[in-house]
């Protein structure tokens, strides 16, 4: 029977582990689980002996990759898949997959729950703005931006979408407009809510220019990845406009700095969390054993990402 590590720094909920050392059973694996590890060299250690593996954020780099003699799968219970070298993988003839939109729901709320906090000047009582007839811009319309277009028509607000992958026409939904490109899309949009992966072209892709670009009042939600932040454009935008807002669940290097001298015009949550729901983290969990087991016992390798 071949082994599946579960290696999470940060946990799965008990709920979703359960599920998997339960279904394990019936899909002919054995999982064992190493979660909250203290060293990598813990992480090396239990990568000896497995077939599969499957993590979060944790970091999958050459050297856990050549600790892993048998490893056949990596999954990504999750959708950003930037934390796993994924060409090394490849050169060793281990596939990568991701588990996508299993979590999109999570951190589409979440997108709101920030936004909103900053429109209302994070609840200090000083007046705010309202979102109801503004423009929301979409970059990077996957699963999760394209809930947020929904969520974001059902607070009555205006939706552009810019995708690499998207073509006129093809959002999906005839209230959602396409926008060619990511200058007309911050130039248009009020809320802008970042949704790319964090790849060479889209790292630090997010700066100065586009940011004075946008319209008064903007508010920029970034729930992707800190990496596609020009974090000096962003603070010099900052202190030339007060009245931008920048709200992100992956705090950059300089958090504490932008929260002291840029106060109500910034917040960082304390953790990311954009996919710490109880739902979320059962059906990223449960879609990630599946997929490993799938291909450890049928070579089916669906949401391959290292072709
Ligand atoms: C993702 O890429 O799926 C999210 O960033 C969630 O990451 P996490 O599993 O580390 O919370």
């Amino acid at each position: 029977m071949k082994k599946i590590l579960v290696a999470t720094e940060k946990p799965f909920s008990k709920e979703t582990t359960d599920y998997i050392l339960d279904a394990a059973k019936g899909l002919n694996v054995e999982v064992v689980l190493l979660e909250k590890y203290g060293s990598r060299d813990e992480l090396y250690a239990a990568l000896k002996d497995v077939e599969g593996l499957i993590v979060r954020s944790d970091k999958i780099d050459q050297e856990a990759i050549d600790a892993a003699p048998k490893l056949e799968v990596i999954v990504r219970g999750g959708a950003g898949y930037d934390n796993i070298d994924c060409a090394y993988a490849k050169e060793k003839g281990i596939v990568v997959m991701n588990t996508p939109g299993q979590n999109a729901n999570a951190v589409a709320e979440l997108t709101f729950g920030l936004l909103l906090m900053m429109t209302r000047k994070k609840y200090s009582g000083k007046q705010g703005f309202e979102i109801s007839g503004k423009k929301m811009g979409i970059l990077g319309y996957g699963n999760i931006g394209r809930r947020i277009a929904n969520y974001a028509l059902g607070f009555n607000m205006e939706v552009e979408a810019c995708d690499i992958f998207l073509k006129p026409g093809e959002t999906g939904n005839e209230k959602v407009a396409y926008c060619p490109t990511v200058k007309d899309l911050f130039a248009n949009c009020q809320v802008i809510s970042l949704n790319i992966p964090a790849t060479e072209e889209t790292k630090k892709s997010i700066g100065y220019d586009l940011l004075m670009s946008m319209p008064k009042n903007a508010v920029v939600i970034n729930t992707a990845r800190k990496e596609v932040i020009d974090e000096e454009g962003l603070a010099k935008a900052l202190s030339e406009r007060t009245d931008l807002y920048y709200v992100a669940d992956i705090a950059p290097a300089n958090a504490q700095e932008l929260v002291e001298e840029f106060g109500d015009q910034v917040f960082f949550t304390a953790k990311k969390l954009g996919a710490q729901t109880e739902e979320a983290n059962f059906n990223a969990g449960r879609a990630a054993l599946n997929q490993s087991a799938q291909y450890l016992n049928e070579k089916v390798a669906d949401y391959q990402v290292n072709k």
